[in-house]
């Protein structure tokens, strides 16, 4: 039997459903069809994450589940994505997984191969080779139908920040030249899409050859047709003032940023190796807050990272406070295998109290993001219109504004994909809602 009908599933970040999209064009490029439900299909793919534990739990009851669903009827699985670099053996070795092929974030171009090799031969296959050059330039990604194309700019992360795996499990950075990025952005004018955000795991440290990321925005926001750039996730470390100013001065560059703090306390940054201080992160904000008056600033944290004391985990409070963020993802330390944290210091803030942590900062945060929802009553927002109806209530239309923040506002003859001005009217924690004028 000639397996032919595949069914991807992506988990984790914004790199992983790029990936997944490029996989859909690798695949279609030969004989494969993609289904729209996992029962329709002969293989089914899992894009996995591994940041977490969390994530990594998820993707063994997924599969528990795929296998109880069929009842023994034939079905490849295949694991892509974060956990194949680690979790190779585990997940191959483990008889009741059934797991029958596995890529890594630089294999998919093996793809065809390594299903011909079980689908054919019944032989489980693999290939996890991490790449120092694999930027799959020369594949354009099956996007999905929406208002925002996701394109990545380089990929892989040198930091080795010591709570994280995704240097492990994606290898080393490297940047595509910047020239094919713009004739990107310019067909995905041609196709429609005026929003396109870049991507990398660490977009800002883009380097390729003499063009940094400065040059690399300059050169993208250029490209006629394109009304919002957005980039995603830089690292603190690399915001020189000419890329704050560039921001300023181009309508095109949204407000906006996501500037990952992890802890607000010196001893706990130089522990994680994030090359930065307190006070070196609380001038960086403050900077791009005067550089840019509007611009919308969102983070991360890590709560009850190894050795993490009550004061020091208020000194992140104090940070969170001061930096008046716009929004804040907050994390749970979670082990990582491999990573200098897991080898070096053990996990011994309790459950309870990461729990405790969490609660208090969210509390903090939360009321921080309201407020700042609240000031923008009154102003009237530029919308780029995503859904016709928002999942809470049909009569509703959903959108972003220039900031990211998700603008509500009463349904009307309007298109996904149009701009639109919305006054805004309320706000709560984390949407804006508004009338259009
Ligand atoms: N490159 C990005 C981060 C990608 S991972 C950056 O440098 O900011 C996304 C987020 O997951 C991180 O910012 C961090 O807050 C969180 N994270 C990573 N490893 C983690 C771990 N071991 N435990 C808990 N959270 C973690
Ligand atoms: Fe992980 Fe740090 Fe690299 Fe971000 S910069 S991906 S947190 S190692
Ligand atoms: Fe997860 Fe890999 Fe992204 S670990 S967060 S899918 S880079």
């Amino acid at each position: 039997m000639q397996a032919n009908k595949i069914f991807i599933e992506t988990y984790g970040c914004q790199m992983n459903e790029y990936d997944t999209e490029l996989v859909k064009t690798i695949l279609t490029q030969q004989d494969y069809t993609l289904v729209k439900e996992e029962r329709q299909a002969d293989i089914v793919m899992l894009n996995t994450c591994s940041v977490r534990e969390n994530a990594n739990r998820k993707i063994y009851g997924r599969i528990h589940e795929i296998r109880h669903e069929r009842q023994g009827k034939p079905v490849l699985i295949g694991i892509l994505g974060c956990m194949a670099t680690n979790f190779r053996k585990a997940l191959l070795d483990d008889p009741h997984l059934g797991i029958d092929f596995i890529a890594g974030p630089d294999s998919y171009k093996q793809l065809p191969t390594l299903i011909h090799e079980v689908s054919q031969q019944g032989q489980k296959s693999f290939d996890v080779t991490l790449s120092e050059f694999e930027t799959y330039s020369d594949i354009t990604p099956t996007r999905k139908d929406g208002v925002n194309a996701w394109l990545a700019i380089m990929r892989g992360c040198n930091n080795f920040c010591s709570f994280c795996v995704v240097p492990y499990t994606r290898g080393r950075e490297r940047s595509r030249d910047p020239h094919n990025i713009v004739q990107e952005v310019e067909k995905l004018v041609q196709e429609g899409f005026t929003q396109v955000t870049l991507l990398g795991q660490n977009v800002n440290s883009y380097r390729y050859e003499d063009s940094d990321f400065t040059d690399l925005m300059k050169m993208v926001s250029d490209v006629k047709g394109i009304k919002r750039i957005r980039y995603t996730s830089p690292h603190p470390k690399d915001f020189p003032i000419k890329l704050l100013r560039l921001m300023a001065e181009r309508p095109n560059i949204c407000k906006q940023v996501h500037m990952p703090l992890q802890a607000g306390s010196n001893r706990i940054l130089d522990k994680m190796n994030r090359t930065y201080t307190q006070a070196e992160f609380l001038n960086l904000v403050a900077q791009a807050r005067e550089i840019i008056p509007n611009i919308a600033v969102s983070t991360d944290i890590i709560v009850g990272f190894p050795g993490e004391t009550d004061e020091e985990f208020e000194d992140t409070v104090k940070v969170v406070e001061a930096s008046q963020f716009d929004f804040a993802f907050i994390f749970k330390y979670s082990p990582r295998q491999n990573t200098l944290a897991d080898r070096k210091y053990p996990d011994d803030v309790s459950a309870e109290e990461k729990a405790r942590r969490t609660i208090r900062l969210n509390d903090v945060q939360r009321a921080i993001s309201h407020q700042k929802n609240l000031a923008h009553v009154g102003e009237i927002h530029e919308v780029l219109i995503e859904q016709e109806s928002s999942k809470k209530s049909p009569d509703d239309f959903k959108g972003r504004n220039d900031a990211n923040k998700i603008v509500i506002f009463p349904a009307g003859p309007y298109k996904a994909g149009a701009y639109i001005s919305i006054k805004i009217t309320d706000a709560t924690t984390n949407v804006l809602k508004g009338i259009p004028v």
